[in-house]
């Protein structure tokens, strides 16, 4: 059975799991507004934790790091994984602890990495050799020891966006096998550095999940070379990027596809000893949030007609920056014939496009479309260019 999270009831656009009347939330409108449900991403942790094998679920704070995420997250006993000593401080102003945190990036600085060892953080996820060289020398120079991952790149490829692989041959990501076999060669000597783990993070919005099963069996036997020559190595990280189907926010599809990468972690991690570590962003926080947005102009010309809201690339910049689709629905449903429209925003920019050609009911200037799914990568991305108000972001 569905369960779906945006319905029509009376004519009106609900959202959630209680299914609530999204029209409430614009009755004093003045600037974009992003409407979040958390017991949606309460619900999708419940799902994760589940899995009797995961040791611990961390978030990647890069999806949304409002504050009120990150304390419901925290809460639930997730950990964080981050990419910037930024998003550490705010990790730890949630309530987060250094030993909840795994430290990714592939462009750490001197600076962040001495930052992170001196809080003891739980691990940092190396991606080259150059970085690993620099956190010998800082745990040489402050006497400290650094429990470190390996992020490999297993060059698998993750059916999704090329501008959301991560693990292709020509990845900027991870170290490759060869490279990886150095850094274990130096971390075997080197007292101070402890290989705690080994990660890969192969792409995001990733839907056929039976590549986890292909980066597993490049994964396992590397997983026990490394073990062979460093011990201490118990934590298998196994990345994230579980997507969503943008064109139907339904609960029960999303909590089918996880079902179906823990079957998938369950045939392959069969009788393999590790504590599993997950980096989830998108599948945990996307679905929480849809922005509402007011059409300031309809406008017709020779070839198109547009719908300009007050919405654009700098709200959301997932439709410019890589053609994300995000639906669109009016929150008033009116009837008669749909039309076809371009939906753009008001930004001085051609890629300020939103969707194309979506085929509307009825709609006014001055009326209100919701775009779901922006929980994930929607007001992290948010850009000050313009000078347009920033939209304002409210949980129900
Ligand atoms: C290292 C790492 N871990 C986890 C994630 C989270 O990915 P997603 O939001 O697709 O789950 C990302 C994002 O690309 C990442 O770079």
């Amino acid at each position: 059975m569905s369960r779906k999270l945006l319905s029509y009831k009376n004519q009106e656009l609900c959202f959630g799991l209680k299914q609530q009347p999204l029209l409430a939330f614009v009755k004093n409108y003045k600037q974009p507004v992003i409407v979040y449900d958390l017991d949606i991403i309460k619900e999708r942790i419940e799902w994760i934790q589940s899995w009797k094998r995961l040791g611990k679920l961390h978030y990647a704070v890069k999806a949304n790091f409002h504050l009120d995420i990150l304390r419901l997250i925290k809460s639930m006993n997730c950990g964080a994984d981050v990419v910037s000593v930024g998003e550490i401080k705010r990790a730890l102003e949630a309530g987060f602890t250094a030993q909840d945190i795994i430290f990714s990036g592939v462009g750490k600085s001197k600076e962040e990495l001495l930052w992170a060892i001196e809080r003891d953080i739980y691990q940092i996820n190396i991606e080259s050799i150059s970085e690993l060289n620099k956190i010998v020398l800082i745990s040489q120079q402050t006497g400290k020891t650094v429990n470190v991952g390996l992020r490999i790149n297993p060059e698998i490829d993750a059916e999704t966006h090329k501008s959301i692989s991560t693990a292709l041959k020509d990845s900027k990501f991870g170290l490759d096998f060869e490279s990886a076999l150095i850094a274990i060669q130096i971390i075997s000597e080197n007292k101070s550095v402890n290989l705690k783990a080994l990660s890969f993070h192969l792409g995001s919005q990733i839907m056929n999940v039976n590549v986890f099963e292909k980066a597993l069996g490049v994964m396992k036997p590397f997983y026990l070379k490394a073990k062979s020559k460093c011990p201490e190595l118990d934590r298998f990280d196994l990345g994230g990027g579980i997507g969503i189907d943008y064109k139907d926010a339904d609960s029960a599809e999303d909590e089918k596809r996880w079902k179906q990468l823990e079957a998938v972690f369950e045939k392959e991690l069969a009788g393999f000893e590790a504590t599993y570590l997950l980096e989830i962003g998108r599948f945990l926080v996307a679905r929480s949030g849809v922005m509402l947005s007011r059409v300031e102009i309809i406008k017709e010309t020779p070839l198109k007609k547009f719908l300009v809201l007050d919405v654009g690339m700098t709200h959301l910049m997932r439709p410019a920056l890589y053609d994300a689709y995000h639906e669109i629905l009016p929150l008033k449903l009116l009837a008669g014939a749909k039309q076809d429209y371009d939906i753009v925003g008001p930004i001085c920019e051609s890629t300020d496009v939103l969707a194309e050609q979506r085929s509307l009911t009825p709609i006014h200037e001055e009326e209100f479309v919701a775009l779901c799914d922006v929980g994930a990568y929607g007001s992290v991305m948010a850009s000050n260019y313009n000078l347009r108000d920033e939209a304002i972001e409210i949980f129900i």
